[in-house]
């Protein structure tokens, strides 16, 4: 997957900015506050159709402005395909090859873009939500079939949530809605399960090469079902249930899942260091973006990810950057051998060559 065009107008902090990435490493170079992140934002926005600092709409529109537009040409295997997203005040309006499309997720399944951000250096020290959301999103740019799962059981937790709350608890819709909610948790389990195999085994890979030496290492993760049957399933729903009467909330499930990295028998996100949870969390973040198969690989953002590691590992995840696809990364500085560059001042753009 490539992006081919980007043009941006009132988006942040640009008046109207746009470029024509190469295939490979691009560079968005410039002194702070010059709007580098800005623009691997606006790449972002092209998968999930938000910003990636905030759900909310008004901060990407240009002070003062009432619109922002985001304009782009991708390749999608032998396709190409037009994308117009428009930030307003009334919301956002989404074109795919000039056709309004009614659902983000059209977006969402269309374009692909892995991001690392400053943000996401404690990703292991995050709240399980922000983890959780991770493979969400991972396992859904692989399954149509897990991307509707997540949503039909989100809905269906609210759904047994609501009746918890209420006045009066209807018992036999609980019923009914516990069994549909553990037949939706077996087939989430086991995507999970696979993936957090691969996860585990790639992330580890990946991090023992930037850090340049090997570590004992593993995801600790504690899946709701250990069987993965509905059986089981059901059985936890219900020995819960006299505590999720009392709390009114289901406090079981696969939306209580969360996984840790263990270092040397240490969790990561609570011993470890700033640098070794930056480049953990690097090493992970990517790993989606290396297992995806060559035609389907996804575009990459590093957003500021080099400017705390040392020496040695910025030259490490410099080595990797030929095996991924496009990607696009931002720093004050940066050197890459036949890397398209763009220098950044104040929100315009210069195509270095
Ligand atoms: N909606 C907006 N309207 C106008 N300006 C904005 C808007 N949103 C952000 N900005 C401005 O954009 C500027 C550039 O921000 P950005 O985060 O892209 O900088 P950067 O080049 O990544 O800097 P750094 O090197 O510090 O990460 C900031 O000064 C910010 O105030
Ligand atoms: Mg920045």
């Amino acid at each position: 997957m490539k992006l081919l065009k980007l043009r941006v107008v009132n988006f942040r902090n640009y008046r109207e900015a746009a470029i024509e990435p190469g295939p490979g490493v691009n560079l968005f170079l410039g002194p702070n506050g010059s709007g580098k992140s800005n623009l691997a934002e606006a790449v972002s926005c092209l998968s999930l159709g938000r910003g990636w600092r905030t759900r909310e709409i008004a901060p990407l529109i240009r002070d003062g402005e009432k619109e922002a537009l985001i304009e782009a040409k991708v390749e999608v295997g032998e396709l190409r395909h037009d994308i117009e997203l428009v930030f307003s005040k009334s919301g956002r309006r989404l074109l795919i090859d000039g056709h309004p499309a009614k659902r983000l997720a059209d977006l969402f399944s269309l374009v692909s873009v892995f991001s690392y951000a400053p943000e996401d250096a404690s990703f292991f020290k995050d709240a399980p939500s922000v983890r959780r959301s991770f493979l969400d999103i991972a396992i859904s740019k692989r399954s149509e079939e897990y991307f509707s799962l997540v949503r039909t059981y989100a809905k269906l937790l609210d759904e047994r949530n609501a009746l918890l709350r209420a006045e009066r608890v209807d018992e036999l819709a609980l019923d009914v809605m516990t069994e549909r909610l553990a037949a939706c948790a077996v087939p989430i389990d086991e995507h999970r399960k696979a993936f957090i195999e691969e996860l585990e085994k790639g992330g580890i890979a990946l991090l023992d090469r930037l850090r340049g030496a090997e570590k004992n290492a593993k995801l600790r993760y504690r899946p709701f079902l250990k069987e993965g049957t509905k059986d089981e399933a059901l059985a936890l729903f219900r020995r819960s249930r006299a505590s999720d009467l009392e709390h009114r909330s289901t406090g079981v499930g696969v939306q209580r899942e969360d996984f840790a990295l263990v270092v040397d028998g240490l969790d990561i996100g609570v011993y470890g260091s700033q640098g070794e949870n930056r480049l953990a969390s690097i090493a992970f973040k990517l790993v989606p973006a290396l297992l995806a198969e060559e035609r389907r690989r996804p575009i990459v953002i590093l957003d500021d990810a080099y400017s705390e590691l040392d020496e040695r590992r910025s030259d490490n995840l410099k080595g990797l950057l030929g095996e991924l696809g496009q990607c696009f990364i931002t720093a004050t500085s940066f050197q890459y051998e036949g890397a398209s560059r763009f220098d950044i001042s104040d929100g315009t753009i210069v195509r270095e060559e």
